[in-house]
C-alpha cells in the first residue's frame, strides 16, 4: 500500500526516483504550474523551448517523461498538463491532473509531487487523485502487469506542509480515497462472487476490519437474512429477489458517536445483478449491470469513512441487496408487493426493481428519525439520457438537494438539481389495485416518476435522492481520476455531505 508523507522541502532538493510537477497553458505558451518553481529555475530559460520542442501545451490529461536538468536531485521529470490558466487553483482539476500522473510514472518506488498544493483543498486533490488515478483491479488477473507497480512511497510537497489543517486534509484524503477505491473494488466484482450474501458477508469483513483495534470507531452491524426480511415483511426486497438462487439480505449499520451534532441516514441500492427479471433487458443493456449494487457499496463505504474520520454526526446506513432474476420464483408484472410499513406497490415492469428494494430501506431509515435522509442508487436511464454519464441528478427537498450539490462540488463530484413535478404524484398513485404504480408505461420523466415514488416513503423528512445511474460506472479508458469499471461515485459526497452537517448544526 502506498505511504504519503507530507514535506515542505523543495521539489529540486527532494530525492525521489522521479518528481511530478504541473504544466499550465497560457497565452505565452506552457508554464510550469505553482509547486514548480524551484524546478523551473532550475531548467532557467532552456525551460521554455524544451517544452515547446517537446510539444508540450499544458492540455489536460497530457503527460511527459524527460531526464532532469542539473540542480534537481531525482533522476526523472514528470509533466502533467492542468489545462487553462486557473486551473492551478482548482482543485478538481488538480485532483484529475494528479490522477493522470499516478499512471505516467510507473515503476518508480519513490514520487515526490510538485502539484499546486499550498492549501487544504489542494493537498485533498493531490492525494485523492493520485490514488484513484492510480487505481487497478487485478483481483482476477493471473499474471501482474508492470504497470501493475504502483509508488509505495509518495512525497506530496506542499509550501503549508507545516499547517494542522493541511496535514489533517492529507491524512483524510487518504481515507476517503479508500473508501472510493473499496466501492470501485466491490462494483468491478464479477456478479457470481458479489451475490447478495457474498456482498453482505464483504461489508461484515469490511466492518471488522474499520472496528477492531484501539482507537476505532464503534459502528453496530446487522444483517438481516431471507427470513428475517420474511419476519420484518420487506416486501419490496423479498420480491425482488424471488428469482434468484441467491436470497436477498438487508445490511444496516449505525455510527452514533457521544458528542453527534445531527443524525443522517444513508440508503443505498444493491441489486448485485440487474437482468431486468421477467420484463428482462436487451443482452447489451445488461453487460455493465454488475454495478447495479454501485448505490449501496457507496453508503457502507462512506459510513465507515466517516466513522474512522470521527465526524460528529450519527449516521444509519442502509444496504437492501437483492439480484434481479429470471425464474419460475421470479415476481412478474402484474403482481403486489407489501412494502415494509404496509404500503402495496403494483409491479408493472420488473425492471424498475430499484425503487422496490429502496422502498423497504427507506421505511426502515424513517424510523429512526433522523435530521436527513439520503439515498444513493443506480437508479434509473432516464437520468442517464438526461444529464450523461458523469453527472448524477439529485432530487428531493429543496434545501437538502442544494447543500448535496454544493457538497459534491467542493468534493470534486459532479451533481445536478433535478425537480420533482407535481404531476409525479399522480402517477405515482395511479395504479388501479394497489396504494402505489411502481411504474406506469408513460415514456418521459422516468428519472423524476422514480425519484417521487421513492418520496413517498420518506415520511416527510428532509431527504435527497441522488441518482448515479450514469457516474457509477466508467466505461472508457482511464482519464484523470477515473479508472475504467466502479468509480466510487457519491462517496466523496457523503463524506463531505456529513462534514457540512458537523459544521452547520455544531454552531447552532
Ligand atoms: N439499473 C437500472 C438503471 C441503470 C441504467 C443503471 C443504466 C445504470 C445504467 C434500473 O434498474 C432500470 O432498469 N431502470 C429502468 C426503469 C424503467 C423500467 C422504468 C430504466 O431506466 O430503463
Ligand atoms: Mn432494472
Ligand atoms: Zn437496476
Amino acid at each position: 500500500m502506498t505511504s504519503y508523507t507530507l514535506s515542505k522541502a523543495s521539489p529540486a532538493k527532494t530525492r525521489a526516483d522521479a518528481v511530478v510537477v504541473g504544466v499550465v497553458r497560457t497565452e505565452q505558451g506552457p508554464r510550469l504550474a505553482a509547486g514548480a518553481e524551484d524546478v523551473a529555475a532550475a531548467y532557467g530559460r532552456r525551460l521554455h523551448p524544451l517544452l515547446t520542442t517537446l510539444g508540450v501545451t499544458g492540455d489536460e490529461g497530457e503527460t511527459r517523461l524527460l531526464p532532469t536538468a542539473d540542480g534537481i536531485t531525482s533522476p526523472l521529470l514528470v509533466l502533467v498538463g492542468l489545462g487553462a490558466d486557473g486551473a492551478e487553483r482548482d482543485p478538481a482539476a488538480v485532483r484529475r491532473a494528479a490522477g493522470a500522473a499516478a499512471r505516467a510514472a510507473t515503476n518508480a518506488a519513490t514520487v515526490a509531487l510538485a502539484l499546486p498544493a499550498d492549501d487544504a483543498a489542494l493537498v485533498t486533490a493531490v492525494v485523492e487523485g493520485w490514488a484513484l488515478g492510480g487505481y487497478r483491479f487485478t483481483a482476477y488477473r493471473e499474471e501482474t502487469r508492470s504497470e501493475d507497480t504502483r509508488a509505495p512511497e509518495v512525497v506530496v510537497l506542499s509550501a503549508a506542509a507545516r499547517r494542522a489543517d493541511v496535514q489533517q486534509a492529507a491524512t483524510d484524503a487518504e481515507v476517503v480515497a479508500r473508501a472510493v477505491a473499496a466501492t470501485r473494488d466491490w462494483v468491478n466484482t464479477p456478479p457470481v462472487d458479489l451475490t447478495p450474501p457474498a456482498f453482505a458477508d464483504a461489508v461484515v469483513a469490511a466492518h471488522k476490519a474499520a472496528t477492531k483495534g484501539r482507537g476505532a470507531p464503534k459502528v453496530e452491524i446487522t444483517v438481516h437474512d431471507e427470513t428475517s426480511l420474511a419476519e420484518l415483511g420487506c416486501g419490496g426486497i423479498l420480491g425482488v429477489g424471488a428469482g434468484s438462487s441467491a436470497p436477498p439480505r438487508l445490511v444496516e449499520l449505525s455510527y452514533a458517536p457521544a458528542d453527534a451534532v445531527a443524525h443522517l441516514a444513508l440508503v443505498g441500492k444493491g441489486i448485485t445483478f440487474d437482468s431486468g427479471g421477467l420484463s428482462i433487458k436487451p443482452g447489451g443493456s445488461m453487460t455493465t449491470m454488475k454495478c447495479d449494487m454501485a448505490g449501496a457499496a457507496a453508503v457502507v463505504q462512506a459510513t465507515l469513512a466517516i466513522a474512522e474520520l470521527g465526524l460528529p454526526v450519527a449516521v444509519s446506513a442502509f444496504a437492501p441487496m437483492a439480484e434481479n432474476m429470471v425464474s419460475g420464483s421470479a415476481t412478474r408484472p402484474g403482481d403486489v408487493l407489501r412494502i415494509y410499513g404496509g404500503t402495496t406497490v403494483e409491479v408493472s415492469n420488473t425492471d424498475a426493481e430499484g425503487r422496490l428494494v429502496l422502498a423497504d430501506a427507506l421505511v426502515r431509515a424513517t424510523e429512526r428519525e433522523p435530521d436527513v435522509i439520503l439515498d444513493v442508487a443506480t437508479l434509473t436511464g432516464a437520468m442517464v439520457v438526461a444529464l450523461g454519464d458523469r453527472i448524477s441528478g439529485v432530487m428531493g427537498s429543496d434545501d437538502v438537494v442544494a447543500d448535496v450539490v454544493a457538497a459534491a462540488g467542493g468534493a470534486g463530484e459532479a451533481m445536478w438539481p433535478m425537480p420533482l413535478p407535481p404531476e409525479m404524484k399522480e402517477r405515482v398513485r395511479s395504479s388501479k389495485v394497489a396504494d402505489l404504480a411502481q411504474h406506469d408505461w408513460v415514456r418521459w420523466g422516468g428519472g423524476l416518476f422514480a425519484g417521487a415514488f421513492l418520496r413517498e416513503f420518506t415520511d416527510g423528512r428532509p431527504w435527497a435522492h441522488l441518482d448515479i445511474a450514469g457516474p457509477a460506472f466508467h466505461s472508457g479508458g482511464a482519464t484523470g481520476h477515473l479508472t475504467p469499471g466502479g468509480t466510487g461515485a457519491a462517496v466523496p459526497t457523503l463524506v463531505a455531505y456529513a462534514r457540512h452537517l458537523a459544521a452547520t448544526r455544531s454552531t447552532v
